[in-house]
């Protein structure tokens, strides 16, 4: 049996701001930051949170359910709640666990975890660690032919879906990171590294963890024809160079025959993007029922996923959701993150007098007028 880390354990970590301030505890300021932080004003990121405020409920009263269902399907997975973890790059550097322990958890909570291309830990290893279903995350980086290697082997390891991120013509200017030190954390000489280490020495939990395991880590699923994984520091130059287009996609499909989702990011591209539930319907009317539409970005209670649903996705993706939970104590942070959210949405439902996942719809929403 795991033991519940003692931070977890306290009867005042209830949500998931909660876990949000054990990460900000646990990790420096340059790995916190990274995780927590968004593009420029990081309006995007405010607004994405904040527009859930703007939908209220519309329950019904006196329904007696015996038992409420919360299951839901997506892309032939069968999830336990409608949630799938989304793709955080650096996870190893949040907690060596890093990806291997985010997936085993999903399996643990019956959810699908997908893999971002940003990962320290092997596909294959990662598949290992969760039987349940896995999805691929790719960029570009490297070009076609190194992605074609990647896509080879997470189609051999048993991932069911690739999940392509498109709005990365260039990384979103993310300003906590070069104030942070980001970039000399990754690579640079030890002077370079230097205005930075205080912030190391405070966090001498981390610290070990992160020497422990070997420091930063290579980028496995990177393969570089002759010249191995690829290092974490050349990031964010490769992804300049790895510009998805339509044509790609129709490449891609041609590669990868099971379905591919098309994905963007939580406020850390584009600042200034609306908000995405504000944008949920407008996309689901122009789809008009062809595909699933899954939708992320601000999910922090599952108040939060009843709202998606109801305005007609089919399942959302955690992003930092579960990663501060990562950040705060590895894997059974993120189980407890995931327990969090499953307790929440089947209280909003039992709250709202609504049987099942498949029964909610917009009558279970006042949406303002102006949308
Ligand atoms: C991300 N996201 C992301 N997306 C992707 O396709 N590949 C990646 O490597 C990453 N890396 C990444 C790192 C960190 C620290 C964050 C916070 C996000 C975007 C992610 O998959 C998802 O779209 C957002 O996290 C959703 O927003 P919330 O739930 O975090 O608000």
């Amino acid at each position: 049996m795991r033991r519940t880390p003692r931070s977890l354990a306290s009867p005042r970590i209830v949500n998931i701001h909660d876990l949000r301030h054990l990460a900000k505890r646990r990790l420096p300021r340059v790995v916190f930051d990274y995780l927590d932080g968004g593009a420029e004003s990081e309006v995007t990121l405010r607004e994405n949170c904040r527009i859930f405020d703007d939908v209220t409920f519309r329950p019904r009263q006196a329904v007696a359910i015996p038992e409420c269902d919360l299951r839901t399907r997506v892309l032939s997975a069968d999830l336990t709640f409608p949630a799938i973890l989304a793709p955080i790059g650096y996870s190893r550097l949040m907690h060596p666990g890093g990806e291997v322990a985010a997936a085993a958890a999903a399996e643990e909570a019956g959810l699908a975890y997908t893999l971002s291309t940003i990962s320290g830990h092997k596909l294959e290893n990662v598949r290992i660690a969760s039987k349940g279903p896995v999805w691929y995350q790719l960029y570009l980086v490297g070009g076609r032919e190194v992605a074609e290697g990647a896509i080879d082997r997470a189609r051999r390891a048993g991932f069911s879906a690739l999940v392509v991120t498109i709005d990365t013509p260039v990384a979103g200017m993310r300003e906590r990171d070069p104030r942070n030190g980001m970039k000399e954390l990754l690579g640079g000489s030890i002077f370079s590294k230097l205005p930075f280490l205080p912030q190391m020495f405070t966090h001498p939990r981390w610290l070990l963890s992160f020497l422990i395991d070997g420091g930063v880590p290579k980028l496995e699923n990177i393969v570089i024809p002759g010249k191995g994984p690829m290092s974490l520091i050349d990031v964010t130059a490769a992804l300049a160079q790895a510009v998805v287009t339509w044509e790609d996609i129709r490449w891609l499909k041609r590669i990868w025959t099971g379905p591919i989702v098309v994905s963007n990011h939580g406020g850390r591209q584009l600042d200034g993007a609306p908000a995405t539930l504000k944008v949920l319907p407008e996309v689901v009317a122009a789809v008009n029922g062809q595909a699933d539409v899954l939708m992320d970005g601000g999910v922090r209670r599952g108040s939060d996923i009843v709202k998606a649903i109801c305005l007609g996705a089919r399942a959302v993706l955690l992003g930092r959701a579960y990663a501060f939970g990562l950040a705060a104590a590895g894997q059974p942070g993120v189980t407890r993150a995931l327990e969090i959210l499953r307790a929440d949405v089947e209280r909003t439902l039992r709250l709202l007098g609504c049987p099942s996942v498949s029964a909610l719809n917009s009558s279970y929403l006042n949406i303002p007028n102006h949308w």
